[in-house]
């Protein structure tokens, strides 16, 4: 299947699609008969009463309405952590993680989700939470469900299709993909996977806005790319494993849910290829803060602090004169929780792999370690380009509070602290 069969592009735009020709109403969203007899369900992202521009609403046209299900019951994962984070109390100190290997033995995308921290509140729909996935088998007659809020899955190591209500989503590293909260999807896989996922509770991830750099640049909108309609009619047990206030619940549906033959609207999952990504710096001297590498910002009521940014440092030209080029030292009100996905970052020389993380909170003191800022302090500043490499960062206006799992696994580095040593005291004159 081409591309331009698969997606539709746009970010935000009011999209449509119908798996078979007609399935989709023309003209109203409810008729009194929908075509071949197909249930209409509308899927809210938004209060109804949200204003327009925030307003996020599909409707769907199903094989069966999806409430024919009977109740859920607890489904014990306990490695998927939600708040409150207070099962470890919260550090300053830096922290960085080791890549985790896949396990061996067979696992899913749910159940190979593992919580390395997070704040806020579920109840409230405030806050966010960091989770890796290790995992090495598709979910098989199986599909999962966030009422808790909207993931931003970056995958690091393989390749995954997410099978949703919406059609077929085809990710590698290098891309990312975000599912709408509520949206039910099936993650396939062929060989084994890891990657990192960013939820949040609060607002559903957006472009930034742009400002003075006018109306091109950064992740552009048409970039991003929307499922066609696909389904599936299986009549056979299907289990629906929905995370709802933190807990996970288990129900077994005699169909498959991804029944939606047609679709329109504004509300639902999407792609992006990171390499699109419209890298915009200095070309004097210094460098802009790292907001300029936003691709997509979940807002909280506060303008320009937001519950979770989605930022990246992707391979671009360095060109700034007389200037220390890499990330400066720093604190910040904001906590960062950085990830890489392939190459060397440009402010560690050593020790943050691929797979691998770090978290630097609130007005912890961070920056380049000795080897990265010895480098850039002696280099010739002739243009370079930086390339290879591609690490984000999730960085949230609430302290990232880390689990039990991650201050006790053993890919916690136990010497992070030692990369800030040695470091020649500045000479007065
Ligand atoms: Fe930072």
């Amino acid at each position: 299947m081409t591309d331009a069969l698969q997606y539709q592009s746009g970010f935000g735009n009011h999209l449509s699609s119908e798996a078979v020709p007609g399935a989709l109403p023309v003209g109203q969203n409810s008729p009194q008969k929908p075509p071949f007899g197909l249930y209409a369900e509308q899927l809210s992202g938004t209060a109804f009463t949200a204003p327009r521009h925030e307003n996020r609403r599909s409707w769907l046209y199903r094989l069966r309405p999806s409430a024919g299900h009977g109740p859920y019951a607890p489904y014990v994962q306990d490695r998927l952590k939600s708040s409150p984070f207070d099962a470890a109390a919260p550090t300053p100190n830096r922290l960085r993680w080791d890549p985790m290997d896949v396990p061996a033995e067979p696992v899913d995308f749910v159940d190979g989700l593992v919580t390395i921290g997070g704040n806020g509140d579920v109840a409230t729909q405030i806050g966010m939470a960091a989770h890796l996935y290790l995992a090495n088998r598709s979910m098989i007659d199986r599909v999962f469900q966030n009422a808790d809020g909207e993931l931003l899955v970056v995958p690091q190591q393989g390749a995954l299709r997410f099978v949703t209500e919406f059609g077929r989503i085809d990710v590698a590293p290098g891309e990312i993909v975000v599912i709408p909260r509520g949206v039910r999807f099936r993650v396939e896989l062929d060989g084994p996977a890891r990657g990192y996922v960013c939820e949040t509770y609060g607002a559903a991830f957006r472009l930034p806005e742009l400002g003075p750099i006018g109306s091109n640049g950064l992740a552009n909108s048409r970039d991003f790319l929307t499922p066609v309609a696909a389904f599936e009619d299986l009549e056979r047990p299907t289990e629906v494993i929905q995370k709802f206030q933190g807990g996970l619940w288990l129900g077994t549906w005699d169909h498959s849910p991804l029944d939606v033959v047609a679709w329109h609207g504004n509300l639902a999952p999407y792609k992006y290829d990171l390499a699109r990504f419209n890298t915009i710096n200095t070309v004097s001297f210094d460098h802009p803060d790292p907001s300029i590498f936003t691709v997509l910002t979940a807002p909280s009521e506060i303008p320009g602090t937001a519950n979770v940014d989605f930022v990246i440092f992707p391979p671009r030209w360095m060109v700034a004169e007389h200037t220390f080029r890499p990330p400066w030292f720093h604190r910040n009100v904001m906590s960062e929780f950085m990830g890489l996905v392939t190459g060397a970052y440009d402010a560690k020389a050593g020790g943050f792999s691929p797979g691998g993380a770090s978290l630097h909170n609130m007005m912890s003191d961070h920056g380049p370690d000795v080897a990265s800022h010895t480098g850039a302090t002696q280099a010739e500043l002739a243009p370079h380009k930086i390339d290879g490499t591609l690490a984000f960062m999730f960085e949230s206006r609430w302290v990232i509070r880390p689990t039990k799992f991650a201050l006790e696994t053993s890919a916690l580095q136990a010497d992070y602290d030692a990369c800030w040593t040695g470091f020649p005291k500045a000479k007065l004159p």
